[in-house]
């Protein structure tokens, strides 16, 4: 990568880790996030600008807990702790952290001095998100207090000679009104940061590297019709033309008429190569009878790896595999974050083995959602490609329940196809992580004119989420329920009741297998 303005997060595995990087990335600089065991000999080869210590789970009384190498106080760079970063830091320069009995947890009054330049351009009392046990009963020597609540005299403390900062709440959290602007002051103000991260200079820097990587070399990606792929294929297409071929296997599992608008968007409009898999009936004659979910999972996971690699085959002298992949899959997979305490577990149904033998550009590998989504715009793509929710890689498999056959799956693309449309219209779409239709295995009775009728059923699913780990049923007004509702029921024939879920992850799940 070149060289560009740069902070490091050192991760003591707080929840909030991922967030303080995407904040400094939102003052428009650069931020990575590295193990906290990092030496400082690793550190001055990253060239950075400033470093933030995170909050993590620990307390520095435990005999475990992580610490930073010493060294780091003495780089001359500014530093900023957060929570546990900020009681690291005090006991490591000398200062006492006291245990505290109780937890202090949620919204806190702090009274700033606005003259110190973390505060700078905030109102002298504000409201933060605190989330700790311990805190700094004694400031090692150097050190002042720039920030007090009724509770905690040493809310904030700074070392204004060696550059040291420290905050005992979350600034990386929407809750700490001025949080951002807290954030901005350190990287931009303090650390001296311009701002040089933004969409357009990332893709003359991506285009670039691109190019050294591949040079006269094939590359094949492989389309799923979510942003990902579609944003990194665009991207790459850019950098090398038509030395890109993107794949895409229609497995007849997808949403309505996916496969067309790909081929428009893609082939027609932007003129890209496109080999267009139409393996419907092999995915649909591999799932005949198989009704339990992790089943379907392994079929659909495996046949479309062996359609995949026939594709690839076709393709001369491939050398690259291209991928979609972001930041957080990167960081989660690096094993930085090995502090934290939820373990995460992993869908990967769609996913490319190693064994294919090709070598991999993922040209997204340091990029959150929203500075993918912020890249396709910039490379001109529509809102449509780029705010589509999420699509489990097993597609309408898993929201079909049962057995799966052709009709069914033609039945709830439709109804899924009108929830979308209704949830569009409302203006909702962009609001929500996901909002779908499932199609349940139940046949109930209904009346259709003076007939009886005897049909399925329709589940909606619309949640609020921010990364699918948990998430929140979403309270939609009763007027967009009941247009989705009849039209449903008028439109899609075979179906004469639709339902809400009202449950939540935990203990439900998003899809329904
Ligand atoms: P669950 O149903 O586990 O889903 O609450 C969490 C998020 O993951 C998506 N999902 C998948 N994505 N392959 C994927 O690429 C899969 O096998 C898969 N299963 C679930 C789901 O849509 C939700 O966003």
């Amino acid at each position: 990568m070149r060289a560009q303005e740069k902070i490091l997060v050192l991760d003591f595995g707080s929840q909030y880790t991922q967030l303080i990087a995407r904040r400094i990335r939102e003052a428009r600089v650069y931020s990575e996030i590295v193990d906290s065991a990092i030496s400082v000999e690793e550190i001055r080869k990253h060239n950075p600008s400033g470093l933030v210590l995170s909050g993590g789970p620990a307390s520095v009384h435990q005999a475990e807990a992580p610490v930073v190498d010493p060294g780091i106080f003495d780089l001359g760079l500014p530093i900023l702790g957060v929570c546990y970063g900020l009681q690291l830091t005090t006991k490591m320069l000398g200062g006492t952290v006291k245990r505290s009995g109780s937890r202090e947890y949620g919204h806190a009054a702090i009274e700033a001095d606005i003259k110190n330049p973390l505060f700078e351009g905030i109102p002298a009392c504000s409201s933060v998100w605190m989330s700790h046990a311990d805190e700094v009963s004694e400031l090692p020597a150097g050190f002042k207090g720039i920030a007090s609540t009724d509770r905690v005299p040493h809310t904030a403390v700074c070392d204004a000679k060696r550059q040291i900062w420290g905050v005992q709440f979350h600034p990386e959290v929407v809750h700490t009104k001025h949080g951002k602007k807290m954030i901005r002051n350190f990287v931009r103000g303090i650390c001296g940061c311009k701002g040089r991260w933004t969409a357009r200079a990332y893709v003359g820097q991506a285009i670039e590297e691109i190019r050294a990587q591949v040079g006269t070399d094939n590359v094949i990606c492989g389309l799923s019709g979510g942003v990902d792929s579609a944003v990194a294929a665009v991207l790459l297409h850019k950098a090398i033309g038509d030395q890109l071929t993107c794949i895409f296997v229609d497995n007849g599992l997808l949403r309505w008429e996916e496969a067309r608008k790909l081929d428009v968007v893609f082939k027609k409009n932007m003129k890209m190569k496109v080999v267009m898999v139409d393996a419907a009936d092999h995915f649909l004659t591999h799932l005949k009878d198989v009704t339990e979910p992790e089943k379907k999972r392994k079929v659909i996971g495996h046949e479309f790896i062996t359609i995949f690699r026939n594709a690839a085959k076709s393709i001369p002298n491939v050398k690259f595999l291209a991928q979609g992949t972001l930041y957080p899959d990167v960081i989660e997979s690096s094993g930085i974050g090995k502090h934290a305490e939820v373990i995460k577990s992993h869908h990967n149904v769609g996913g490319l083995p190693k064994e294919l033998g090709f070598k991999l550009v993922e040209p997204l590998r340091m990029l959150f959602k929203d500075e993918v989504r912020a890249l396709g715009k910039e490379l001109g793509m529509d809102d449509d490609m780029i705010w589509r929710q999420p699509f489990p890689g097993p597609g309408l498999a898993v929201r079909v329940l049962g057995a799966i056959t052709k009709e069914k799956c033609d039945l709830l693309r439709l109804a899924d196809k009108i929830v979308v449309e209704e949830i569009k219209a409302a203006g909702w779409y962009r609001k929500i992580w996901q909002s779908f239709a499932v199609l349940l295995p139940v046949q109930s009775v209904g009346v259709m004119g003076d007939g009886r009728t005897y049909e399925a059923t329709i589940a909606l699913r619309a949640v609020h989420s921010s990364d699918g780990m948990t998430a929140d049923w979403v309270q939609l007004p009763h007027k967009i329920l009941a247009r989705i509702s009849t039209r449903i029921t008028n439109e899609v024939r075979g179906i004469n009741r639709v339902v809400y879920d009202i449950t939540s992850k935990p203990p439900s799940t998003i899809e329904w297998e």
